[in-house]
């Protein structure tokens, strides 16, 4: 391996860890020669979230097409691989396992190393990968918000410790990572989630919320959210208190009733796009989105600024499904503008879980040399710091 920096390190990621089953390969830690994600939205959509059993089972009919087609479009051959990276943790105990049993037969088989992944390492990488493409690399140390369905969470990244002892030096080490903040409930995407199925607006709620904000037009609010206050770590998040506000405002209000309903009709006939649902919509529903989502992105990034600020960072990294968001990318934008502070955000597809950022995320832990044998377990609640 690398003794000649010129060749490049080809490594396959493996993803089950939610309810997408995705397979990339990625040269480098930088380079995507492929990325496939077969999304199980569809499956879990009548339930309103994601059930585990039947992710487990997706998982299993979709690995070993999602890995080949990966490989069919990076032009290799399984052979050609120099190690497979895989998502160990966190996530759902039996999704994880599905990926993993077929990572750990796959580096056994083809007797190269099998290198184990955090996903929330992933999502940072995610971040590089994006940067790559436009020839950037975001500067350290960097405030990293990680905010999806199952996750908010900021974490300040500092270069890693140089490993001298290490038989093949670094080209660039692994990152260090400190937690500085986390949800104290919800995470900010499942509350999307679950204003959107309480609002008649299917599932997942992100991107139907996004718009359906945008479309508000500057309707006056029909109620005002305020700052969410968290005692102790003011870098806490908490979103379990919108959420139940927006439940009470609704439950208080009857004249919601009818449209919700008609909703709800239009998603069982199938019709859940933005333009079936948006004419479904009084302006007054329209408006209360419109205020949620100010009060989720007024949060999201006055932490994040507040941490951006305290540390003296030089960049700030936006990653994980929420991290699509338009207003929170906007306002993000905006913000480091003001403060002289760049942020990266990685493009839609990086933010939702792939696999590239997994085989970006293996790849420097291939370099130091942190294998796995078969003795690789999921471990549902790791930790990255
Ligand atoms: O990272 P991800 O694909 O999976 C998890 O690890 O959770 O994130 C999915 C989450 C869902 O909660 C979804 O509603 C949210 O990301 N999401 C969005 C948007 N797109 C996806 N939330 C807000 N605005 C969006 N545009
Ligand atoms: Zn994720």
């Amino acid at each position: 391996m690398a003794q000649n920096e010129s060749v490049s390190v080809r490594i396959l990621g493996i993803e089950s860890s939610c309810d997408e089953t995705a397979a990339a390969v990625v040269a480098d830690g930088r380079e995507i020669l492929s990325t496939v994600v077969a999304s199980q939205i569809d499956v879990h959509r009548k339930y309103g979230g994601v059930v585990p059993e039947l992710a487990s089972r997706e998982h299993l009919r979709q690995i070993v097409p999602v890995v080949r087609e990966a490989l069919a479009q990076a032009g290799i051959r399984l052979q050609d691989v120099d190690a497979i990276g895989v998502t160990h943790g966190p996530g759902l105990v039996g999704a994880l396992l599905v990926g993993i049993t077929y990572g750990k037969t796959l580096a056994a088989a083809l007797r190269k190393p099998l290198v184990p992944v955090n996903h929330l390492e992933g999502h940072v990488h995610a971040v590089f990968l994006e940067a790559h493409k436009a020839g950037r690399v975001p500067k350290l140390p960097a405030v990293c918000l990680i905010v999806s369905g199952g996750h908010t969470v900021l974490y300040e990244v500092t270069e890693g410790r140089a490993q001298p002892e290490l038989a093949v030096p670094l080209v660039s080490e692994t990152f260090q990572y400190r937690k500085i903040g986390q949800t104290r409930d919800d995470a900010a995407g499942e509350a999307y989630d679950k204003v959107a199925k309480l609002l008649g607006l299917g599932y997942p709620g992100g991107p139907i919320l996004d718009r359906l904000a945008a479309a508000a037009n500057g309707v006056p609010p029909p109620v005002k959210f305020g700052p969410t206050k968290t005692r102790g770590n003011p870098l806490d998040f908490s979103f379990s208190g919108l959420k139940t506000a927006v439940l009470y405002h609704v439950r208080e209000h009857p004249e919601y009733a009818p449209e919700i309903q008609s909703r709800e009709e239009a998603l069982a006939r199938g019709e859940r796009k933005f333009e079936q649902l948006l004419p479904l919509c009084s302006p007054q529903t329209l408006a209360l989105v419109c205020e949620f989502q100010n009060a989720v992105v007024r949060d999201l990034v006055g932490r994040t600024m507040a941490a951006a600020e305290e540390l003296s960072v030089e960049s700030v990294l936006v990653s994980g499904g929420v991290a699509a968001n338009s207003q929170l990318r906007a306002t993000f934008e905006e913000r480091g503008k003001a403060k002289g502070l760049e942020v990266f955000f990685p493009s839609r597809a990086l933010s939702t879980d792939n696999a590239a950022m997994i085989a970006a995320a293996a790849y420097f832990r291939f370099r130091a040399g942190e294998f796995a044998d078969t003795s690789l377990n999921a471990d549902p609640s790791l930790k990255l710091a």
